[in-house]
């Protein structure tokens, strides 16, 4: 029941949601043809999103389907979980993440939500500018980084390897109330290993991976589409020639 409960919440989210972060969104196009970037995408979720959230309406088996990629490769590459006897998850299984709700509480104060479903409440540019948001704030403790779509976010900055930690630069506006400070901009005060241009590639892999997960029959449907099209053109040719047929005599 929570899991339709939960379900229907994130379908009719994107009303309600899409506009958070307002001035801090960067437009973001998602591409979920271009195959060699959903593959490095699942690679990047699963090295460094599965560890707290889960994508548990998927499983390991689509992925090899739809990313072409063979089950033994999904199996060596992409999983990394074991199941409750301690042997390797098998790709017929739902990509879950084995923390316990009670122990993620604990850690974060929250639990990670399933991102299954997070591109169609969210958007693909909302995902991108909440995954290279993240910038340095010591007032938030324990975890040191808050986010500019995402004000006061639970989630640490998991890519920091990759981007580094980014400081925000300020500036003040005047408003009616008086004088507000305002982020500017963001510029990186620790570099990580990846220039600014090769992690917006990682963000982009990462978003259209999860804009696939989010809508895998997409290309499937599309695909279905025309076929149900052409059906219903023959079909309707053969109902035509069918009617004269049975209304012949009767004229
Ligand atoms: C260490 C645990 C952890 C890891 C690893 C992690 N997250 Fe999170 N994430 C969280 C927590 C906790 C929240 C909830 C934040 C809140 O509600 O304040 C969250 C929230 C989010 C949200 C916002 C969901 C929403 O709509 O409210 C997105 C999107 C997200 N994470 C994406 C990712 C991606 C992509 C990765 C991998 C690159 C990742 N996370 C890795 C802990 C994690």
């Amino acid at each position: 029941m929570r899991k339709i409960f939960s379900l229907l919440v994130v379908l009719a989210a994107p009303a309600a949601f899409a506009a958070g972060g307002g001035e801090y969104i960067q437009e973001f196009t998602p591409d979920t043809t271009n195959k060699a970037s959903l593959q490095r995408g699942a690679r990047l979720f699963v090295n460094y999103c599965m560890s707290c959230h889960s994508a548990g309406y998927h499983r390991y088996s689509h992925l090899a389907r739809d990313l072409h990629l063979s089950e033994r490769q999904v199996q060596e590459n992409l999983i990394f979980t074991t199941d409750e006897h301690g042997a390797p998850t098998k790709p017929g299984a739902l990509m879950v993440v084995p923390m316990t709700d009670n122990y993620a509480k604990q850690a974060f104060g929250t639990v990670p939500p399933n991102l299954s479903l997070v591109s169609r409440a969210r958007g693909a540019s909302w995902l991108y500018s909440y995954l290279k948001g993240f910038y340095l704030d010591e007032t938030r403790e324990p975890i040191g980084v808050n986010n500019t779509v995402f004000p006061d976010v639970g989630m640490p900055h998991v890519l920091w390897e990759l981007q580094g930690f980014q400081a925000p630069v300020y500036k003040t506006e005047m408003t009616e109330g008086g004088e507000i400070r305002k982020i500017e901009r963001l510029e990186i005060a620790v570099p990580g290993e990846q220039s600014a241009e090769e992690f917006n590639g990682t963000v982009a892999d990462l978003v259209n991976f999860l804009v696939y997960l989010g809508e895998p029959a997409r290309l499937e449907r599309q695909r279905l589409g025309i076929w149900v099209i052409l059906f219903l053109l023959v079909f309707t040719i053969i109902a035509y020639f069918l009617k004269r047929e049975y209304w012949k005599d009767v004229h």
